[in-house]
């Protein structure tokens, strides 16, 4: 691996450029269908099952350029492995949005997250239509493969073809406009279903006061459990915790005006103001609520915001949770391009773990590791239960605020890191952790991970043996394209081949 670091002067060279991380950003916007031809190294053969992966793919409608990543349509990419092979599938989720945007090739609504309407703000003043984007997750449960955009319904796909099939409403249990959040977490042995898999996810409706809407779904995809809370303030949530008997949400200290949202200048994201002086309340809801039990408990740490989530756990009183914080909220400005992002200007995510004593009401925390890192990865059958090993994109350097470069490793229980690194052209999304068939040790998998290469500007799917990264890629897959930074996807053991 190469070292950036200047000795004598002790100063630290970018392992990139900013150059070549735009290029990453660029739409695209053809859709393939081809087995994957060109690879490094062998796939592993008892790697069977189907990768799905989520994100914007397009940043700009017709040369109109989207504001920011989050406001881009739904694009779903799929990598089938099975025999030794892999196949490439992409597909944009048809959303009512994107199909009137591209017939009417312009924009045609105002994102969440800052782009406007042409015209100003008088093109936009008063417009609260709700762009459902599809864009952030995508899940096989149930059944059923899921799009999730957290502000609004999940769109249901066709797993082999990813054509859109509609909006998934759960037997009627949700209802129209119901939201059905970005980030379930799947319990794979759930006491209370007598130790059959359980999907959990949650809603939020924010507002002056916001309501926590909790859903739990069993193997068959229906809602066997929901129970809706009332939290006092406006919450800013995209993700949460389980364990055996909670969910977990961090209220995270940010207020918002409406008034320039209602009047057409600036977007819903753009008028979120972090709160550096106010606490970051810990909101932990029973799963299972009973009769004359507490409700929801509500503990204080820390300003600091939390987009994501690793893991939570029980340990006698005490609930551990692992997070990657921030100091502060990265605001959206109405006049800034993401593009130009000064990663340095900002704070880095760092993971953090939080010890929570349920019968004091104590918070206390320790920092992990310091290292910029995002989207982590785990055995998914620890969710929710003690574990040892983590996964997540990190930055080359050890030390300030860069896009993700590497993929990390931590033995929570030696210490010991491991880091692969594609600085300086590559750049990494989320890690996803898949475990060998019938395998015993916790780290006894696969880590998949798409690497975006600008110095031939395509994507490469790239698998590590999750037990040793210094290895180095055991396979490296070459799309014939790039894919633009995604969000959030998954695995499942489900082969969704050619039919
Ligand atoms: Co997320």
């Amino acid at each position: 691996m190469q070292s950036f670091k200047n000795q004598e002067s002790l100063v630290t060279e970018k392992s990139y450029t900013r150059e070549d991380w735009q290029e990453g950003y660029q739409s695209l916007t053809q859709e393939f269908d081809y087995w994957i031809d060109d690879i490094e190294g062998e796939i592993p053969k008892e790697l069977e099952g189907t990768l799905f992966r989520n994100g914007p793919g397009l940043l700009d409608v017709n040369g109109q350029l989207i504001h920011h990543p989050f406001d881009g349509d739904g694009m779903i990419s799929k990598i089938t492995f099975t025999n030794g092979r892999a196949h490439f599938r992409n597909r944009f989720v048809h959303t009512t949005g994107y199909l009137a945007e591209q017939k009417a090739g312009k924009i045609l609504y105002r994102g969440t997250f800052g782009t406007q309407k042409p015209g100003g703000w008088l093109a936009n003043i008063f417009d609260f239509k709700l762009k459902n984007i599809a864009n952030t997750n995508v899940i096989y449960w149930g059944g059923k493969l899921l799009a999730l955009w957290e502000a609004a319904e999940a769109h249901r796909l066709d797993p082999y073809t990813l054509e859109t099939l509609g909006k998934e409403y759960f037997n009627g249990v949700l209802s129209t406009g119901e939201a059905f959040a970005a980030h379930p977490r799947l319990e794979k042995n759930c006491e209370e279903d007598g130790g059959a898999p359980c999907l959990v996810n949650f809603s939020i409706k924010p507002g002056l006061s916001t309501t926590i809407n909790i859903f739990e779904l069993n193997p068959a995809g229906e809602i066997v459990r929901q129970h809706a809370h009332i939290i006092r303030g406006f919450c800013f949530i995209h993700d949460f915790v389980i364990t055996p008997n909670y969910c977990i949400f961090f209220q995270n200290p940010v207020t918002f005006n409406p008034i320039p949202f209602v009047l057409g200048i600036r977007a819903a994201g753009e008028c979120i103001k972090f709160q550096p002086n106010q606490p970051t309340q810990i909101i932990i809801i029973p799963r299972f609520p009973k009769e004359g039990q507490e409700k929801i408990k509500v503990l204080e740490t820390h300003s600091g915001f939390v987009f994501h989530h690793v893991n939570a756990f029980e340990v006698g009183e005490e609930v551990l949770i692992d997070s990657i914080c921030y100091q502060n909220f990265p605001e959206v400005e109405p006049q800034s391009d993401f593009r130009q992002s000064d990663f340095e200007a900002f704070s880095p995510g760092q993971l953090w773990r939080f010890y929570l004593n349920l019968k004091d009401g104590t918070v206390r925390r320790e920092l992990i590791d310091g290292r910029c890192c995002e989207f982590s990865s785990i055995h998914p059958a620890n969710v929710g239960r003690s574990y040892r090993y983590l996964y997540m994109g990190a930055a080359h350097a050890e030390t300030g605020n860069a896009p993700l470069q590497a993929l990390l490793k931590i033995d929570l229980e030696s210490g010991e890191r491991q880091l692969w690194s594609v600085a300086p052209r590559g750049f990494v999304g989320e890690p996803i952790f898949v475990p060998r068939p019938d395998c015993e040790k916790e780290d006894d998998g696969w880590v998949l991970a798409l690497v975006y290469d600008a110095a031939d500007h395509r994507s490469d799917l790239v698998i590590l043996d999750a037990s040793d990264f210094s290895k180095g890629a055991i396979s490296r897959l070459h799309l014939k394209h790039h894919i633009p930074y995604g969000l959030h996807g998954s695995f499942t053991s489900e082969v969704f081949g050619e039919i």
